[in-house]
């Protein structure tokens, strides 16, 4: 029989290295195990309310990246691995919880959303509920693991408040942008690295080093994202497209054509236009796409993409060699080239 696909593999994401696969099939069967096992309540309606999301799929991108970097330390199976693996991901799950709430999303991983499914309310305090788990499991891991986790969390929640409020005056659009990704997703996957190089034994050096190749790679990640709420289909990214668009969260691509559009010209007038009007309209949403998806600065932000990336492969030149640094080198592949 053969195996069932690893999660990480909906990223399109293939082993050259047939034991490195298997260590990291069975890490991330023990990350699911461990998942399950923490968010079960005595009420079963939490349970349900929690899990909602959690099952429906997803890419488990950060426990993959956990498990990478705990390669590069002696004890790549430890149980505090797995534990850091389950604890970055309940994070990331509660996030997606409350940024749907925000966002007024009704699609996340093919699936109906917690708001969608049931309420605000609901999708809130389940959230909450899934980050207490969250710390309930990296307690376990010590007072330096929730001084990380808390901090990261600090930064993640602040990246989101400082998107909510949009840029300050005087200050540059783009560099607001930039500074809300690295903050609201950089910080989370930059900790996934760091967890599990620490959990794993790796040397200090080491584990700084695969924190500043998360916190790139989770930059380029995010952009990417932005990038595919306007170039993909529900049913490849499993969320409704323009999301971004109709809640009025300026992405890179918007950035990008502001910054060069030519109101004389018809095509940039209208654009212009649409992205100051109110896209709940789905007739204005689809032409706001096409118009943009045509637009050359979509390309300019495919490119500034595929530049971070290449950013990201180059901190990978300080660590040792081998399968576990060449799978997080094509990792910085797929995180251009992904459509989920
Ligand atoms: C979605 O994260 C939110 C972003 C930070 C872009 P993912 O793209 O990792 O979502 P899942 O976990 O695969 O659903
Ligand atoms: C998600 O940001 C980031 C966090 C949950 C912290 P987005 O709103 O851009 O992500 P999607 O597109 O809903 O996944
Ligand atoms: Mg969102
Ligand atoms: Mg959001």
């Amino acid at each position: 029989m053969s195996p069932s696909p690893l999660p990480a593999e909906s990223l399109g994401f293939a082993f050259a290295d047939e034991a490195l696969e298997s260590r990291v099939r069975d890490g991330l069967e023990s990350v699911e195990r461990e998942l399950h096992d923490a968010t079960q309540s005595e009420a079963p309606f939490v349970t349900a309310a929690a899990q909602h999301v959690m099952v429906a799929g997803g890419k488990r991108f950060r426990p993959l990246l956990v498990l990478l970097a705990a390669e590069f330390g002696p004890s790549p199976a430890a149980p505090e691995v797995i534990k850091s693996a389950a604890v970055v991901e309940l994070t990331h799950v509660a996030t997606l919880h409350h940024d749907d709430v925000m966002d007024e999303a009704a699609l996340r991983r093919g699936s109906s959303t917690a708001n969608a499914r049931w309420d605000n309310s609901v999708a809130i305090l389940s959230g909450d509920w899934l980050f207490a788990r969250a710390s309930d499991l990296v307690a376990d891991l010590g007072p330096e693991a929730v001084r990380i986790q808390a901090r990261t969390f600090g930064r993640l929640v602040e990246g989101q408040i400082r998107e909510t409020l949009g840029v300050g005056e005087g200050q540059d659009p783009l560099a607001h942008y930039l500074s809300v990704v690295a903050d609201k997703t950089g910080s989370l996957i930059a900790t996934s690295a760091l967890f599990g190089a620490r959990y794993a034994g790796a040397p200090e050096e080491v584990q700084e080093s695969l924190r500043a190749f998360g916190e790139e790679i989770g930059v380029a990640f995010q952009l990417a994202d932005d990038i595919l709420d306007i170039a993909s289909e529900s049913d490849q990214s499993g969320k409704t497209p323009g999301t971004d668009l109709r809640e009025g969260v300026p992405t890179l691509p918007v950035l990008i054509f502001r910054a060069q559009a030519d109101p004389t010209q018809p095509d940039d007038a209208r654009l212009l236009a649409l992205l100051d009007s109110d896209l709940s309209d789905d007739a204005r949403l689809a032409e706001t796409i096409e118009l943009l998806q045509a637009h050359p600065a979509f390309r300019q932000a495919e490119d500034d993409v595929r530049r971070r990336a290449a950013d990201a492969r180059k901190l990978l030149a300080d660590l040792p060699e081998g399968p576990a640094r060449e799978a997080l080198d094509s990792l910085c592949d797929l995180v251009v080239t992904r459509s989920v």
